[in-house]
């Protein structure tokens, strides 16, 4: 078996959506299988690309210039789960990114199987909303997309503990509180394939936020830092922006977020 963090690497330079997410699935099923009898598998070292491998299609955009559509027409929804394919292949590179990147970090086994895991299911994610695109008759790289996903990891190359505060405990804590809104669009318009997709992901997402929280809080366990102010400084330096309200306040807590987190990072209203 391949080392882990040259798995991560090959996943990171597979440009093609369907091929990226196949190898991905591979090498979690071959990384479940190497633990499943206790064995300790290497994790070697890896030079990730700065920039994950992307297909041509779809045409990345400036978030001002992809063209806005009304989320109750079929184009919106197509548009909306263009938008969510997007995100989770950006996802699956992300935590296959946090396994290569910081391989030079000494963490425990667990660290491990936790983002194989999250990417195992990031790309299970990628392949659902494919597919919802492709029985409404579209297919991911038929719209532009978001440009500047990727930069959350490029503001924390360098930067574990800033690298977790941002992007799972985030960004993808965000996804917690806009997912309901989208399965109500959805379910509006008896959009089955649709509705039953993205409560797969909203489910599966609740672990990625906590698997962020963990390793944080392992981390600031390790330096003997206060976690919530230490949170604080990391999101404010790397994240652009205030998070924005309402929050979804069970799921975060569920995920091992709380109050005290994300309110003081609130924008006022
Ligand atoms: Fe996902
Ligand atoms: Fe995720």
């Amino acid at each position: 078996m391949m080392p882990l963090a040259k798995m991560a690497e090959t996943v990171l330079r597979t440009a093609d959506g369907r091929e990226k997410t196949r190898i991905s699935r591979d090498f979690a099923a071959q990384w479940r299988a190497a633990r499943a009898d206790g064995s300790h598998p290497e994790i070697g070292t890896a030079t990730p690309p700065l920039h994950p491998a992307r297909p041509e299609k779809p045409e990345l955009l400036s978030p001002r210039d992809v063209p806005r559509r009304r989320p109750g027409s079929p184009e919106g929804r197509i548009a909306l789960l263009h938008a969510v394919a997007h995100i989770e292949l950006n996802a699956v590179d992300l935590h296959w990114d946090i396994i290569a990147r910081f391989s030079d970090v000494e963490m425990p086994i667990g660290y491990y199987d936790d983002w194989v895991k999250a990417a195992d299911e990031e790309s299970k994610h990628f392949n659902l909303m494919c597919d919802c695109l492709e029985a409404e008759g579209s297919f991911y790289g038929a719209l532009p997309a978001h440009a500047g996903m990727w930069r959350a990891a490029e503001d924390t190359v360098d930067d574990l503990m800033g690298r977790l505060a941002v992007v799972p405990m985030v960004l993808e804590a965000r996804g917690l509180d806009v997912t309901p809104g989208m399965i109500k669009v959805f379910k509006q318009a008896k959009a089955d394939q649709a509705v039953e997709a993205l409560e797969v992901i909203y489910a599966e997402e609740v672990h990625h936020v906590a698997y962020g929280s963990k390793w944080f809080h392992y981390l600031c366990g390790r330096d003997a830092l206060d976690p919530t102010p230490k949170f604080h400084a990391l999101v404010r330096k790397y994240f652009h922006g205030n998070l924005k309200p309402p929050f979804n306040e069970e799921k975060r807590a569920e995920a091992g977020i709380p109050p005290d987190f994300y309110w003081p990072l609130a924008e006022t209203l």
